[in-house]
């Protein structure tokens, strides 16, 4: 009987585990792709940074990797917050909703490779 109602029981834990996450493994879900604009900023190339979260679920505390970032044209620390130990937080807190784009460009002579680090999911 106990047996039982531990098995029950782990299987419900699981299965809230599982729902709570949307099956959206974090910064996974999230897919980053650069182009360049084509337009020149003080002499260096401006590129575009498509973020994409590709879960239905919405993300926050979006981190991207980003030691050694520059960029020549200004980016206010709402699109992109570069903290001092290589972490970039994007769009204020961090927040993409499900299905969508958070989109900043910046310039520099090469394209930077931003990663996703890590992300949280809020499932409505
Ligand atoms: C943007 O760059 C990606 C690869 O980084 C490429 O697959 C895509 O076609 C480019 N999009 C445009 C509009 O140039
Ligand atoms: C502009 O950039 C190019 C290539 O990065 C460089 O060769 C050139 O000297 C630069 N021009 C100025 C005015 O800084
Ligand atoms: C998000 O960006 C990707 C890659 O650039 C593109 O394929 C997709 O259509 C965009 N989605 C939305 C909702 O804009």
């Amino acid at each position: 009987m106990d047996i039982v109602f531990k098995v029950l029981f782990t299987v419900f834990f699981f299965s809230l585990v599982t729902q709570g996450n949307c099956q959206c493994p974090g910064a996974s879900a999230l897919s980053i792709v650069q182009n360049r604009t084509g337009k020149v900023v003080a002499n260096k190339s401006q590129w575009e940074v498509t973020i994409s979260n590709n879960c239905v679920c919405t993300q926050f505390d979006i981190y991207l990797a980003c030691n050694g970032f520059h960029s020549v044209e200004k980016y206010i620390p709402q699109v992109l917050f570069q903290l001092r130990d290589g972490r970039c937080l994007v769009n204020g807190y961090g927040i993409v909703n499900g299905h969508q784009n958070f989109t900043f460009t910046y310039s520099w002579d090469q394209e930077f490779p931003f990663k996703p680090l890590k992300s949280r999911v809020i499932c409505s």
